[in-house]
């Protein structure tokens, strides 16, 4: 496919700008460009045609199953669309007087409260703008609450063998050592292990729960007990909330301070990098050092105010406004039973497909789930040399994103499939039966899906190179 600047065409244009009424400064001859800058020259239609032939070689929710465990690749309802196009919302300034944006305040402090609800908290910040950055903030709450209280002595996170890199690499940003824990048989937390590794040098313990094998730890409660009576406190890493929203509450589970991934739970699309919104809410005890400003409703209405002893900010103004307005849009569309709906399909779903694949394909950690569950490859790599990745890339040809490879750690041909709630039974068969037809085409052609994808634009580049040498930008032949 030909790039924007290769199909530019010398004095093709696509805007009709009008001549402007003021005259333009003289610039100093210092701040002058020596050449011409480099831009396309592209007609309207051409421009158009390009945009979408890109958009026609990328993979979305709208084009087909996109099961990509950890990720919760939902369907995102337009009407989110529509709130978070509002003009009133839109065409605000984050520097204007609070008087004169009372209503996006009062998105801010609704979606806060609710996200307090869901979770078991009692205040919340929408500063950050991931998941990561939630936890990396959440951690700075955990490191001001020690301090404060002159314990310089806890600086170290335990985070078990199957979580999410982004947990200990936030955990080392944030200033903090990193202790790994072990899964046990069953794929949950070995509590041996961590009362082993609790002492006095414990800052705290990060947990998902469901864990990144799709399984809720049963020992939730006695795991959280043995981080407190050490002293410790509890971060929940609420990537996947979508698998227990409306059932249970990290705050019941024990949990001083949590994140949710509002563009995977509240569902904001959050293929190709954002933006995203990472919410932090945390317990009373937690709230004063909380990054500012937050929402309150005064004697005037909404106000913006700052904890006293707040960490600062973590990002500018307040966080990604137009996501959390998607999300209270969800939110308050399904409202509570819906929420817990969504979620029991999830749940539902994932168990749907895990019970028509586990005779065939290997699915390790229990026969039940929760949203999502991960698939073994090693045995079908032992038969017949056929890898994750291979079953990975031949998904491209049959129209559908392949599920998370290679994570957890812990399984090493690992594929996590996350159906979400929004798929439809069809669409769970057709997934079952692509799998099926894989298998065989495994065992009889297995060359062939060393080769796949075979019907891409693209087949198999060089992903590492494209992650270390990456090219970000066009170089132009004067250039080169
Ligand atoms: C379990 C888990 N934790 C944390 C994160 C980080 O979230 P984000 O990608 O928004 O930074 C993810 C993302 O995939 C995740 O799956």
């Amino acid at each position: 496919m030909k790039l924007l600047f290769e199909r530019s065409t010398p004095g093709h244009r696509h805007t009709l700008m009008p001549e402007p009424d003021v005259s333009a400064p003289a610039l100093p001859e210092a701040l002058r460009r020596t050449a011409r800058p480099h831009l396309p020259e592209i007609s309207e239609i051409e421009l158009g045609r390009h945009y979408t032939e890109l958009a026609k070689q990328t993979h979305g929710v709208n084009d087909g199953f996109y099961p990509l465990g950890s990720c919760t690749m939902k369907y995102n309802p337009r009407v989110n669309e529509g709130t978070a196009s509002l003009p009133g919302f839109t065409d605000i300034h984050p520097l204007q007087p609070a008087s004169t944006v009372q209503g996006a305040l009062a998105v801010l402090a609704e979606t806060a409260d609710l996200l307090a609800e869901i979770c078991g908290m009692d205040a919340v910040t929408l500063q950050p703008a991931a998941g990561a950055h939630g936890e990396y903030t959440g951690l700075l709450l955990i490191r001001a609450y020690h301090l404060h209280r002159g314990d310089t002595a806890r600086t170290k996170i335990i985070v078990p063998d199957s979580a999410h890199g982004t947990n200990p690499a936030s955990a080392v940003m944030a200033g903090f050592t990193v202790v790994s824990v072990p899964s046990n048989a069953d794929g949950g937390v070995d509590l041996d292990a961590l009362r082993a590794a609790v002492g006095p040098d414990t800052a705290g313990l990060m947990l998902t729960n469901p864990n990144t094998l799709g399984l809720f730890d049963p020992n939730i409660l006695e795991i959280c007990r043995i981080i407190h009576e050490a002293g410790g406190l509890c971060y929940y890493d609420g990537a996947n909330l979508n698998a227990v929203m409306g059932h249970v509450r990290p705050g019941d589970m024990g949990f001083d301070c949590v994140h949710v991934n509002l563009h995977k739970t509240f569902s904001t699309p959050h293929g190709g990098g954002g933006p995203g919104s990472g919410p932090v809410g945390c317990k009373a005890f937690l709230a004063p050092y909380l990054p500012g400003p937050l929402v309150r409703e005064g004697a005037d209405g909404y106000e913006l105010f700052s904890p006293e002893q707040s960490v600062g900010r973590v990002r500018s103004f307040y966080g990604n406004f137009l996501v959390v307005v998607r999300a209270l849009t969800y939110m308050v569309m399904l409202g509570a039973e819906g929420l817990a709906d969504a979620s029991a399909h999830a749940v539902l779903n994932a168990n749907y497909l895990l019970k028509r694949l586990c005779d065939t394909w290997s699915v390790p950690y229990g026969e039940s789930c929760m949203h999502e569950f991960v698939i073994d490859v090693a045995p079908l790599k032992a038969e017949c040399g056929v890898s994750a990745m291979d079953v990975a890339k031949r998904m491209l040809d049959f129209g559908i994103h392949p599920p998370t490879m290679y994570f957890p750690l812990i399984v090493h041909e690992a594929l996590m499939v996350e159906p979400t709630e929004t798929e439809p039974k069809d669409e769970l068969d057709a997934f079952v039966d692509m799998m099926e037809a894989i298998r065989t085409e495994a065992h009889e052609d297995a060359a062939k899906l060393h080769d796949a994808p075979l019907a891409c634009a693209i087949g198999r580049p060089d992903e590492v190179g494209a992650a270390r040498n990456p090219r970000l930008r066009y170089v132009f032949t004067d250039e080169a």
